[in-house]
C-alpha cells in the first residue's frame, strides 16, 4: 500500500512551494516608489510603443498576469477603461492586495489566484495580455509564453517587460537577491522564445540594455 506520509503534490501545493519572492523585492513591489515607477516609467513606455503602432486598447478585453500589488490594475483601468479586466497572481498576499485596491477604488476588475503557466481561462478570450516583470521568477517561463498565446485572440497583443540575465546575475552577486537560474535569459533567447510561442514582435525598447519592453502580436492562424 502507498504511504500517505508524502502525498503527491496537487497544483495548489506546487504553486505555494515552488515560488518565493525575496523580501527586498517584495518590499519594492508593494511600495509607493513602485507605483510611481509603474505609472510614470513602465506604463508610459508601453503607451509610447502602442502609439507608434497606432494601436489603442480602449474598451478591450484585458488580462494581467502576475499583477502584484495591483498598480497595473489601477493605471490600465484608468487609462483604457477595459470592457473586461481579469488579473491574477500566484501569491495569495498579492491577490489580497490587488483585491483590496479594486474594492477601494470600485474598479470592475476580476482578481484571482492563478499561475501564468496554467491559466484557468478559455482560449482566444483576450485582446491584450500584460505581463510586467514576472517571467524572471518562473522556471517554466517558456510555457508561460505559450499559455499567454493560447488565451489571446488571433492578432491579440502581449505587452511584456523583463530584466535580462546580466541584471539578474548582478542582483544575485551584489544584493543577494536570487532568481531561478533557468529563468535568466539574454534578449536573443527571449526573442526566440516569443517567436516559438507564436508571437511576432511588433516593437521593442531597451532601457540601459537590461530592462526590455516588448509588444508581440499573436499570429493569426492560417
Ligand atoms: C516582480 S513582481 C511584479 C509585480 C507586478 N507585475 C508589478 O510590476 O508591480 C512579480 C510578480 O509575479 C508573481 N508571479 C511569479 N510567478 C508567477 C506565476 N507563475 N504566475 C503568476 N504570477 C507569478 C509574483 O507573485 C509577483 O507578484
Amino acid at each position: 500500500m502507498k504511504s500517505l506520509a508524502n502525498p503527491p503534490l496537487n497544483v495548489k501545493n506546487q504553486t505555494r512551494t515552488r515560488f518565493d519572492l525575496h523580501h527586498l523585492e517584495e518590499k519594492l513591489m508593494i511600495s509607493p516608489l513602485k507605483k510611481l515607477m509603474f505609472k510614470y516609467f513602465e506604463f508610459r513606455i508601453f503607451k509610447r510603443l502602442l502609439n507608434s503602432l497606432n494601436l489603442n486598447l480602449y474598451e478591450k478585453q484585458i488580462l494581467e498576469g502576475g499583477c502584484g500589488a495591483g498598480y497595473g490594475i489601477e493605471v490600465i483601468s484608468e487609462h483604457f477603461k477595459p470592457k473586461r479586466y481579469y488579473a491574477f497572481d500566484l501569491k495569495k498576499e498579492m491577490v489580497a492586495r490587488s483585491l483590496s485596491l479594486v474594492k477601494r477604488k470600485k474598479l470592475p476588475v476580476t482578481v484571482f489566484q492563478g499561475d501564468v503557466t496554467a491559466i484557468k481561462l478559455s482560449s482566444k478570450k483576450f485582446d491584450a495580455v500584460f505581463i510586467f516583470t514576472v517571467l524572471h521568477h518562473e522556471k517554466k517561463w517558456r510555457e508561460a509564453l505559450k499559455e499567454v498565446n493560447r488565451v489571446l485572440k488571433p492578432n491579440g497583443l502581449l505587452l511584456i517587460n523583463e530584466i535580462n540575465n546580466r541584471s539578474l546575475n548582478w542582483f544575485g552577486r551584489y544584493l543577494k537577491v536570487y532568481h531561478p537560474k533557468s529563468a535568466r535569459f539574454t534578449w536573443g533567447m527571449f526573442r526566440k522564445e516569443l517567436n516559438q510561442a507564436g508571437f511576432v514582435i511588433l516593437r521593442e525598447y531597451f532601457f540601459l540594455q537590461d530592462f526590455g519592453f516588448f509588444i508581440g502580436c499573436k499570429q493569426p492562424i492560417g
